[in-house]
């Protein structure tokens, strides 16, 4: 017999003994896997410009992804998000991608793209069942997309959009980060060109992870200046009604049916107490956060040695120290933020 008036058994609203949540209650389902620290651009916000790369050796094999991946899989994690670095320098992405998938509980596998090598590659990551496709575009003019990436390549961005469109990817996201004195004249162009072509585009607040340390509160074009000028200069946009809270962007629908817009303000309107998100660096570091100042040598346990059931158990429970010391919030602004050591072509976004 059981009495309505009592709350729900213990059972029934806590979360699995092997979930992967924080001391905040946020259970982690998605893992941001870099894949590579190299890139073809220089992006001002990522990367200073005479940037070094680990060396080959440094980097997890596609052997230790999948390992660390699977582990993941087995706590909980859900959703895999390719990122780097540029994701389609590494070799053999596609046969990567296609392992991620076939994971057991795996629900979806994106990858976020500079998109300058998509032309060539946009066809094997379809194959390899790839859900999700993530270009990060800040700029239609040239000057402006080269005074940012400090390197050519708008015209093979937008073949690679073309022909990811093509092959059949929907539901394509654009994504541009906000800088104040850069963004503002690209604002429009993006909108009318995401409009047309269907794809869903989404502003990201500037944040300080860039190498040169130029980051100030003052450059950041926050979401709610450029909804303003969208709905000045495009026309109205109703917001969307929010079906997964964990998700950052805010969207928003073109009151005339015609295409979306989304706004990331982790700097404006912090969204961390949603936060489902971890991340594995290219050369093997577990962070709990963008921000973290600490990280778990998921690398070194891999390369310890010792048996497989061993070695997975370790895993384990690295991925939930990783969580148990994961803080409420980024703290941008606060007067004791640290901006991480590392940047963010080290990291992965
Ligand atoms: N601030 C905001 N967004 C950034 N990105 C890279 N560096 C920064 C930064 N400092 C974005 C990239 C990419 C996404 C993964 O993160 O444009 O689209
Ligand atoms: Fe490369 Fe992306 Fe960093 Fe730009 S933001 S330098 S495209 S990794």
């Amino acid at each position: 017999m059981t009495d309505a008036s009592l709350p729900p058994a213990v059972s029934q609203t806590m979360p699995p003994a092997s979930a992967l949540v924080d001391r905040f209650g946020r259970v982690h389902t998605d893992l941001r896997l870099s894949v590579t620290d190299r890139c073809t651009l220089r992006c001002t916000y990522c990367m200073p410009l005479d940037a070094t790369f680990r060396p080959r050796e440094e980097l997890l094999t596609d052997d230790e992804c999948i390992r660390v991946a699977t582990v993941a899989a087995r706590l909980g994690v859900r959703s895999i998000r390719v990122t780097g670095g540029e994701p389609l320098l590494r070799p053999g992405l596609a046969g990567l991608v296609a392992r991620l998938v076939a994971l057991p509980g795996m629900e979806e596998v994106a990858l976020t793209t500079n998109g300058l090598l998509l032309a060539q590659q946009a066809e094997g990551l379809f194959a390899a069942g790839l859900s999700r496709l993530n270009v990060s575009l800040d700029a239609l003019s040239e000057e402006v997309f080269e005074r940012v990436a400090r390197a050519g390549g708008l015209e093979r961005v937008l073949a690679g959009l073309a022909e990811a469109k093509r092959i059949g990817f929907r539901a394509i996201r654009i994504n541009a980060v906000s800088i104040r004195g850069l963004t503002e004249s690209e604002i429009v162009p993006l909108a009318s060109f995401c409009r047309r072509e269907g794809f869903h585009l989404r502003f990201i607040e500037f944040m300080p992870l860039d190498a040169d340390s130029t980051w100030s509160n003052e450059k950041v074009l926050s979401g709610a200046e450029v909804r303003e000028i969208l709905e000045r200069e495009v026309g109205a946009v109703l917001p969307r009604p929010r079906t997964d809270p964990s998700q950052p962007a805010v969207d928003f629908d073109f009151a005339d049916g015609a295409g979306s817009v989304g706004f990331i303000d982790p700097v404006s309107a912090p969204f961390c107490g949603q936060c489902d998100r971890l991340r594995l660096t290219a050369d093997g570091q577990l962070r709990n956060c963008l921000f973290s100042t600490v990280e778990w040598d998921a690398r070194g346990l891999l390369r310890r040695g010792g048996a497989p059931l061993d070695i997975d158990g370790a895993l384990a429970t690295m991925l939930r120290d990783c969580v148990q010391a994961k803080h409420a919030a980024h703290g941008i602004g606060a007067a004791d933020f640290h901006k991480p050591q590392r940047a963010m072509y080290q990291i992965g976004g």
